[in-house]
């Protein structure tokens, strides 16, 4: 990489207030690189339209006949794209599809996730659904690189959201969403100056 702004691409499912976050940051000059690509699985995702209405190019990627993960043609695929689109690095937002090989061995401690959980605490699916049904005082949300594990690559930051009596599993989400919409932007500014340093 050269000295230009890292490239960031996004992968997500669904309404994408993950990337509102980063592309609100990138408008106002403190996400530390530009996001030129937006990916999803999901032709109806939100995600598509709010990456076009930030100006951002928004592609739909059929991901082929299995519920949890791409077909390895499908990822091929993403990664054509990315990979034409010139990214430095990959965030995850709500993508619903655990990541394997093709993109893993494109992007090595390239792609960062946003999970709703203090991990390792609640991996997995509706996790703060299992914070609140385990009874926990506080959970919260977790950035992380992502390995061939789903939810287990190396912590970057967490930030801690309490539990409030009287919560439902929506009320305890919406919570931890603003949150990670704290989060995440930092998180990536941070990661895009490390690649920025490293390059140097
Ligand atoms: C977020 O809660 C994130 O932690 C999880 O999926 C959700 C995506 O929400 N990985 P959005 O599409 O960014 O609103």
């Amino acid at each position: 990489m050269t000295q230009r702004i890292p490239r960031l691409g996004v992968l997500g499912s669904g309404k994408g207030s993950n990337f509102r976050a980063l592309a609100e940051a990138y408008r106002s000059g403190t996400l530390g690189c530009e996001p030129v690509i937006v990916l999803s699985d999901v032709e109806s995702a939100g995600i598509l339209n709010l990456a076009e209405s930030f100006g951002v190019h928004a592609h739909f990627v059929a991901p082929g006949p299995f519920r949890t993960k791409m077909t390895p043609q499908s990822e091929a695929g993403l990664v054509q794209l990315l990979q034409e689109a010139q990214v430095d690095f990959i965030a995850l937002a709500g993508f619903m599809r655990v990541i394997k090989e093709p993109l893993l061995q494109a992007f090595p401690g390239r792609i960062l996730n946003i999970h709703p959980s203090l991990l390792p605490a609640f991996r997995g699916l509706e996790a703060w659904r299992q914070a609140l049904e385990s009874g926990v005082p506080e959970t919260g949300c977790t950035v992380h690189l992502v390995d061939a594990g789903v939810d287990t690559g190396k912590i970057l930051g967490q930030s801690r959201v309490p539990l409030l009596p009287g919560d439902t599993a929506e009320s305890l989400h919406a919570r931890i969403q603003v949150a990670e919409h704290e989060l995440y932007p930092k998180m990536v500014r941070e990661f895009a100056e490390h690649l920025r340093l490293s390059a140097e």
